[in-house]
């Protein structure tokens, strides 16, 4: 079927009080096996990409290769620009056909960030794509940003961003950080809490991979719906394609095959957790 927007699968999944998992994809086969495991398991999901991810392509590529794999499928899917940074990638992804947008102002001050995502919210009502903004900095490093010291998004702030931005939904740094976690993350699922009591739109999860899985859904209990998933299926797919690369063979599709396969298990595990079983 066709993409769908981003909004109305958060909106449902909260009314479900359940979760989407947004998944960041790197090619095509990323993209086949991430769309086989919502087909699978009839249950629909986010497809994603970083900003390094389209000026390695482009917006086109991607939202013709995500178009082209939804249109074959039966699962509901939406296109989503990750970590936008600047206005100009957010109206190319608009353009191109993507149906929800991240813009990340989270790095500037609380003012600029209000006027940067303004912009963008005000640019996506006339394509009728969805906005989702940050508050606060989750840690790690996504892309080629990164951010050593994590800052919990503060709920009143987040209350008064939300109002005077009208986004559609709201990323909040909890204690998660992007890429692998050294040992157990600690998150703050009290400020999450907070956060809920003061903000009544779907809240975002970044930096999910490693997360145990019942911390998950305790989020997703507590507001999240929708659950940022990167490293995991980039480890999966990697892990794959180098124990299915020999010296002598010279068929990229038994090797990136492997990776497909990967993803798709991956992704599998990852709806179950977000769908609650
Ligand atoms: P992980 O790489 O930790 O899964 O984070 C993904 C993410 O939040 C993408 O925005």
């Amino acid at each position: 079927m066709p993409l769908v927007d981003g909004k109305s699968l958060l909106l449902e999944a909260q009314r479900k009080h359940k979760a989407i998992p947004a998944f960041n994809v790197e090619n095509m086969e990323f993209v086949q096996g991430v769309v086989s495991a919502a087909e699978k398991m009839e249950y629909p999901v986010i497809i994603q990409t970083t900003p390094s991810t389209v000026r390695y392509a482009s917006v086109e590529y991607f939202a013709a290769i995500v178009k082209c794999a939804a249109e074959k499928s039966t699962a509901r899917i939406a296109l989503h620009l990750d970590h936008g940074d600047s206005l100009q990638l957010a109206a190319d992804a608009m353009a191109a056909g993507y149906t929800s947008v991240m813009i990340d102002g989270s790095k500037l001050p609380f003012a600029e960030n209000m006027e940067l995502t303004k912009s963008v919210t005000k640019k996506a009502a006339g394509y009728g794509v969805s906005v989702e903004a940050e508050l606060g900095t989750v840690g790690g490093k996504e892309d080629s940003a990164s951010c050593s010291q994590i800052l919990y998004t503060d709920a009143e702030e987040a209350a008064e961003f939300v109002e005077k931005t009208g986004v559609d939904s709201l990323a909040v740094a909890i204690g998660t950080a992007h890429g692998f976690y050294k040992g157990e993350p600690k998150l703050n699922l009290k400020r999450l809490e907070e956060i809920r009591n003061k903000v009544e739109i779907p809240l975002v999860l970044h930096g999910t991979s490693g997360v145990p899985y019942e911390t998950v859904q305790k989020c997703i209990e507590l507001g999240i719906c929708k659950v940022n998933y990167a490293t995991d299926l980039r480890k999966a797919f990697t892990e794959a394609v180098k124990a299915n690369f020999s010296a002598e063979g010279v068929d990229p599709k038994k090797y990136l095959g492997a990776g497909r396969q990967a993803v798709e298990a991956a992704a599998v595990e990852r709806i179950r957790i977000c769908r609650l079983g």
